[in-house]
């Protein structure tokens, strides 16, 4: 199974457009140490010629274009993909919006929770894919489902699961506990690969390990995993947004509480942040933090990073 990640940034990316914030200055500058990346996405393919998309970020077209994978292929017709699959898990802006450039009538698959797919349902703006080119799959929590897409199967299979989390902000109901959140709103993707049986799991949003999730994770190979706030109030102490991680519905890497301390204990043979906040010291290779993470086994999510499995 080969997986690439396409973006290993948060929503807005890095450089985020309309940030000043010191990263966001110091990668605009070129400063070493600093990589831009965009925002938060992965493709995995088990025969290395059709590709599963997990998230479709608003950077798609870009990922694409950096993606040689990700290209039609010339033998292949006037119109065609190698992408036959998305799968969501969440409705987040940054891992939807990009659908919008997969219209042109190209077939794929689209997978994510009942709820996400109700939130797609109620914007006429996702009616220009298709149901009949685009059918939208509903993931139920638990079930193992096989990966189809353009008539074809891709050799992977699917099992999602909830994890604590936040419904997505333009969906935020005030008054409403959690803000309206419902189980099932923020996912975690287990993706398999059928003739192996080999997995990997993909979390790009989290907002704490519970047990359940604790118990899922343990001794697995590989974990992509929410890495956007180092520490939990360093959006409101770098004056760029009055909000914590965890009203953001985001674990945060560092202290008792954080994924650093939560994994330690759970023999994970390869874990990688993804979804890194502009904010986020992580972003500077030359932080105390970026060495803090490494030297807990963590590696620091890059684009373009094939991992193979
Ligand atoms: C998040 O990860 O918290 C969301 O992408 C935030 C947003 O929608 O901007
Ligand atoms: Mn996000
Ligand atoms: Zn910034």
């Amino acid at each position: 199974m080969r997986i690439k990640v396409l973006g290993s940034g948060a929503g807005g990316g890095f450089p985020q457009w309309n940030c000043n914030c010191a990263n966001c200055r110091a990668v605009r500058a070129g400063t070493p140490g600093f990589m831009a990346r965009t925002q938060s996405s992965l493709a995995v393919s088990a025969n290395g010629e059709d590709w599963l998309l997990l998230n479709a970020s608003p950077d798609l077209r870009q990922q694409i274009s950096a993606t040689p994978e990700l290209a039609p292929s010339s033998d292949n017709g006037l119109r065609a993909s190698p992408i036959k699959a998305v799968a969501l898990t969440n409705g987040d802006v940054d891992h939807v919006a990009g659908l919008l450039n997969m219209r042109e009538a190209q077939p794929f698959s689209l997978y994510a929770a009942g709820r996400v797919l109700d939130a797609l349902g109620a914007n006429p703006i996702f009616t220009i894919l298709q149901t009949q080119l685009v059918p939208r799959i509903e993931l139920r929590m638990d079930e193992t489902v096989a990966v189809s897409g353009a008539g074809l199967d891709l050799g992977l299979a699917i099992r999602a699961f909830p994890v604590p989390g936040k419904i997505a902000l333009y969906l935020e109901n005030a008054n409403a506990p959690n803000f309206g959140t419902s189980a099932g709103d923020t996912l975690g993707l287990e993706i398999i690969e059928t003739e192996t049986g080999e997995s990997f799991f993909y979390i790009p949003g989290c907002a704490k390990l519970d047990g359940p999730l604790t118990e899922r994770l343990r001794g697995a190979s590989l974990v992509f995993f929410d890495g956007t706030l180092f520490h939990e109030n360093e959006m409101i102490e770098q004056g760029l947004l009055g909000k914590t991680g965890s009203r953001m519905g985001h674990i945060n890497v560092s202290g008792e509480d954080g994924s650093i301390a939560a994994f330690e204990p759970l023999d994970v043979k390869r874990k990688i942040y993804v979804h890194i906040n502009n904010s986020n010291p992580l972003l500077n290779e030359f932080s105390s933090e970026y060495a803090t993470a490494q030297s807990a086994g963590w590696e620091i999510g890059e684009d373009g990073m094939e991992v193979d499995l």
